[in-house]
């Protein structure tokens, strides 16, 4: 049977929330013009996706699975993300079989229906589906889920290696003041203190196969056809300009989420853009109608951190001690026997209406939800472009990866947010939360985060007609596609 003619992405995100989030996103891009789609799950989170939203495959956007290559964690009915360390060392030895498989079989099949397969789009770090790309001879196109800022100073893990800062020489370098050491350096990047860039350099073993594995992905990335990256050109210029000269062609095309909100051309093709693997609780959006504007502050942090249980009550008293409206996601894996993370029983009496604790949501449309005027992150990148995106300002609470760099950039450069003691204490959730909310402080913030925000929108606007201009990251991803 003869092929449709489209082309035909794979997509391989890496099997962790805040990397399906984007992925999910740029392939609904594709689709809406005109790809055929497979989405390559692993097996465990295609069964987490099936319990939280049924089959959400379409005749032209398929879902496949391949195993991650670990063992099935504990069934204790609270799934969680699975440890990264272990994804990021299982999949590169794992799955790069199931894949040329995979890919073999949908060839195999090719027909009117499914049409051969044209390229392939990875995440940086599932940097082994580049050998299945380059194996059937299509294009291998990088995906870098976080910021161009992170993605710099990754790159450049392998300088520090060679200047002697990483591994660190002993474990002493963890607490007798080393980590500040400021790298100021790394081309496009603001100056960062030694242990603010990733958890990974945190190590004193030259072995280390986490430090090796993340030098060799972003390594890879310089063989990829193009690397795409959820972030856009105002907000990450030096980083974005440094990267251009080492790097194939970079397609800033963020915030991804922000061309989900325009209407598709073809109104009738349905949309894909549900990626939760924890069902979603909306209720909270009801009770965000019933506060006053820019009344609550919404704290969130991502996927995977956990805090202990000494910071979950901390948190809790430091916001019911700020007097301030408060939406607050506690994930279920949170609540689990071996994390009992639960919060103070007397603390949902003592804030009453005023407070609102919820499972997993909706948090795009939280974010963008009038009542909500500020935002307690862990700066995960897609949290900190989509509260940017809302113009929202923020209180930082970064954990690891990416974050503590997001967390300098948003309190430093794009002056949208204020920093939270690592050590969280009470009184100073409390304060930060009163003065993020407030006049003076907060109402700063508030005009900056305003303007980030038409930046934001500015990037992804469409050309009106033949000769309405048109968005940086809306031209390229125009231009991506061609
Ligand atoms: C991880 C890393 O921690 C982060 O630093 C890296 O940049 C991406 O991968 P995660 O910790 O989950 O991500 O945070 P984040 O990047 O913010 O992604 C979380 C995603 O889940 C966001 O898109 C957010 O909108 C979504 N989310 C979160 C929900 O839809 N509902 C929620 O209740 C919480």
């Amino acid at each position: 049977m003869e092929s449709t003619g489209k082309p035909h992405a794979v997509c391989i995100p890496f099997p962790s929330q805040g990397h399906i989030n984007p992925m999910l996103k740029l392939a609904t891009l594709l689709h809406r013009k005109g790809f055929h789609i497979t989405f390559v799950h692993t097996q465990y989170n295609r069964t987490r996706l099936l319990e939280s939203q049924g089959d959400v495959s379409l005749p032209d956007f398929q879902i496949a699975a391949i195993s991650d290559g670990l063992p099935p964690p504990p069934d204790d009915g609270n799934a969680a993300t699975q440890d990264i360390r272990s994804l990021c060392l299982s999949t590169q030895v794992n799955c790069l079989e199931p894949l040329n498989e995979l890919i073999d079989g949908l060839n195999h099949r090719s027909s009117c229906v499914v049409p051969p397969v044209s390229c392939v789009v990875y995440d940086m770090i599932m940097s082994f589906a580049l050998d299945a790309a380059e194996r059937i001879g299509v294009p291998g196109v990088v995906l870098q889920t976080a910021g161009a800022c992170s993605f710099m100073c990754n790159k450049y893990l392998t300088h520090l290696v060679e200047k002697g800062f990483v591994p660190l020489k002993d474990k002493s370098c963890m607490t007798n003041g080393y980590l500040e050491t400021q790298i100021d350096w790394i081309p496009g990047v603001i100056p960062l203190k030694l242990g603010e860039l990733t958890h990974t350099i945190q190590t004193t073993d030259p072995n280390d196969p986490l430090l090796n594995f993340v030098i060799t992905q972003f390594a890879r990335s310089s063989k990829a056809a193009a690397i795409i990256i959820n972030s856009f050109d105002a907000l990450e210029q030096n980083a974005l300009s440094s990267l251009s000269s080492i790097c194939p062609p970079i397609y800033t095309v963020g915030p991804l989420h922000l061309f989900l909100d325009q209407p598709p051309k073809n109104p009738t093709a349905k949309s894909m853009t549900i990626s939760s693997l924890w069902k979603e609780d909306t209720t909270c959006l009801k009770w965000l109608d019933s506060k006053p504007e820019r009344s609550v502050i919404y704290v969130n942090f991502g996927s995977i951190a956990v805090p202990t249980p000494q910071q979950m009550s901390e948190l809790a008293w430091g916001l019911a001690g700020s007097e301030e409206n408060f939406l607050w996601v506690v994930r279920p894996d949170l609540l689990r026997r071996e994390n009992p993370a639960a919060l103070p029983p007397e603390f949902r009496e003592e804030t009453g209406e005023r407070g609102f604790v919820s499972g997993w949501g909706p948090q795009e449309e939280v974010l963008r939800h009038p009542a909500v005027g500020g935002f307690l992150t862990h700066c995960g990148w897609n949290s900190v472009v989509e509260g940017v995106s809302a113009g929202v300002p923020m209180i930082c609470w970064p954990f690891f990866a990416d974050q503590r760099i997001n967390c300098r950039y948003v309190c430093d450069e794009w002056r949208v947010g204020v920093e939270m003691n690592r050590d969280v204490e009470r009184d100073e959730v409390g304060v930060l939360v009163r003065e993020l909310m407030g006049r003076e402080r907060g109402g700063a913030l508030r005009r900056r985060a305003e303007e980030w925000r038409e930046k934001a929108a500015a990037a992804a606007a469409a050309a009106v007609g033949g000769d309405g201009g048109g968005g940086s990251s809306w031209l390229k991803l125009e231009r991506l596609v061609h």
